[in-house]
């Protein structure tokens, strides 16, 4: 039977909400379900690129609920539309960062990743979906503006009527006249580490006891995290927690946050704590580092990275330049100015550094979201800034508290929170924000509290190919140098989440023991009076301090 005799074409009526946000299309799973949902969502990407007949791709996700049934849908379509070669992990798991890698390495049009990334999983859970480029990085926002627009006038998609194909085994297939190649999910990802970092390094020093403890929150890093740690560097099995993906990550909410991954925090508090303490979110690009005592900030991770490059094999010449998104703290910042380099500011959102990674202007660049990453991949990725810590603790001999404590000295401390006001009426949401947007553009207003220097809209013009974002977070910078930001969020299923984001310099060394939640509570009741938060939310604090 050919290929093309095979064909059929659905008749649909377009959805009119399929806007990808900060991360791609994120939904609710009952969403996604919907008859016909995924399936003209994908094929509106498909109509948008135009990709050359017999193009590959690939395809995997997080394991999340919904997940391989996503994968055969996809896979039906792309045979209908021309795509020559599906590229696919095994049982569909690739962790995002595993995915970008293996869209450059088998030099991929590009690929689909399915995930809602931290947002919980499961039937009532979150489920998405988003197009990455052939450089491995998400598609850029012309792209899916494009990919938006074709889904509202969609009104048939083509696929390919097709038994379930088997993922569960590696190998190379030839069904409806493409070729799926089935990869292991692991083994490539592991091999890009292990050329970025002294693996003989870090393991000899495990064998000396330094001691990890790593949480995988039932997400798709596990596997990874037990072939790296264990098999590689020798660690105990013990030491990878909640190793197994589960559809629902296990009832949990798998974001590596203080706030979140409590247990793993108290440990890191407590007497008994390893020398290093690290968790993913449920696709791997995420990372929260811990200390005995303290969570390092995103900011002072990604800073101290830059600070220790050097170090580390993968990076032993240098970085070229470096990023940051503009609500993430400026500790980066100081960095790049001592070794004269640049650093630029970027919307929200890892995609925005992918052409700057492109280029070469930067190699490494991160995000308050707990996101760090270099050019090794085009995402942000967890288990390689954990890597990245356990081969500078393990190279330098020094403690990760005395790693930080030497870097505060030597830069200067930035005290760092996010309030997140979770507004279930997002018109409450946007009303709020259209007043900070109109303040913005208004002479600047004396506040009592503390003084203003500026207050603007962010927008940024991409340095290479000249693409403008604009509205991309309210920013308040006062004379004194702290600083707040209000952005709304790009990635939730339901109502609104207001970002408020608090920064605070310190350069009295002696003032290091303060608690950041002490420090910037003014600055956190400046913002919440500032933005009229209770008035047009009825909110009197935040739903969550990150
Ligand atoms: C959040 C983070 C942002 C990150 C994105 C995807 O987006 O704030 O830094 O790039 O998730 O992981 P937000 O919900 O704020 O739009
Ligand atoms: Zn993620």
């Amino acid at each position: 039977m050919s290929k093309e005799t095979n064909i059929h074409t659905v008749n649909c009526t377009a959805f009119q909400d399929q806007k990808p946000g900060t991360a791609g299309l994120r939904k609710k799973v009952a969403v996604i379900r919907q008859r016909h949902y995924l399936e003209t969502y994908v094929q509106s990407v498909f109509n948008t690129l135009k990709l050359p007949a017999g193009s590959a791709l690939v395809i995997g996700g997080d394991g999340r609920f919904f997940n391989p049934e996503a994968i055969q849908t996809i896979i039906q379509i792309a045979a209908a539309n021309a795509i020559g070669k599906l590229i696919i992990g095994k049982d569909g798991l690739l962790s995002t960062p595993a995915a970008s890698n293996l869209i450059r390495q088998q030099g991929a049009a590009g690929g689909f990743i399915l995930t809602a990334s931290h947002n919980p999983g499961g039937p009532d859970g979150d489920f998405g979906i988003k197009y990455n480029i052939a450089n491995g990085g998400q598609a850029p926002e012309s792209m899916t503006d494009a990919f938006f627009a074709a889904s509202k006038v969609i009104h048939q998609y083509q696929l390919v009527e097709l038994a379930p194909v088997d993922i569960s085994k590696t190998g190379l297939q030839r069904v409806a006249g493409i070729e799926i190649l089935i990869v292991d999910s692991v083994t490539d990802y592991t091999r890009l580490l292990q050329e970025l970092f002294d693996f003989d390094c870090m393991a000899n020093a495990m064998k000396k006891g330094l001691s990890l403890q790593f949480d995988a929150l039932h997400g798709i890093t596990g596997p990874y995290a037990t072939d790296i740690f264990c098999r590689l560097l020798g660690a105990p099995n013990s030491s990878v927690l909640n190793a197994i993906p589960l559809p629902d990550f296990g009832g949990g909410h798998p974001d590596p946050t203080p706030v979140d991954v409590p247990d793993l925090y108290q440990l890191a508090l407590s007497s008994k704590s390893p020398d290093l303490l690290a968790a993913s979110d449920g696709d791997g690009d995420r990372n929260m580092i811990l200390l005995p005592g303290q969570m390092v900030s995103p900011g002072d991770s990604l800073a101290i990275l830059l600070a220790n490059a050097k170090s580390i094999p993968g990076y032993r010449d240098g970085i070229s330049g470096v990023a940051r998104s503009m609500p993430t703290s400026a500790a980066v910042d100081r960095v790049a100015q001592h070794l004269n380099i640049p650093c630029f500011e970027t919307p929200t959102g890892w995609r925005y550094f992918c052409n700057l990674l492109d280029s070469g202007d930067i190699g490494l660049c991160g995000e308050e979201s707990f996101g760090t990453g270099s050019s090794h991949v085009r995402e942000k990725d967890g288990l390689w800034a954990v890597l990245f810590w356990l081969n500078l603790i393990a190279t330098s001999g020094l403690s990760g508290n005395q790693i930080l404590a030497n870097h505060w000295r030597q830069f200067g401390r930035d005290y760092y929170q996010r309030y997140d006001y979770f507004i279930p009426d997002s018109s409450q949401a946007d009303a709020l924000f259209n007043e900070l947007k109109l303040n913005a553009e208004l002479p600047l207003v004396e506040l009592k509290e503390r003084q203003l220097k500026s207050i603007d809209n962010f927008t940024y013009t991409d340095p290479i190919d000249g693409s403008v974002s604009s509205n991309q977070g309210v920013r308040l910078q006062f004379v004194d140098e702290s600083r707040i930001i209000y952005r709304l969020s790009g990635t939730g299923t339901s109502g609104a989440t207001l970002r408020v984001y608090l920064q605070q310099l310190e350069t009295n060394t002696t003032q290091h023991t303060n608690n950041p939640g002490d420090v910037l509570k003014p600055l956190g009741m400046l913002a919440a009076r500032y933005a009229r938060i209770e008035h047009y939310t009825g909110l009197t604090r935040a739903t969550a301090i990150i």
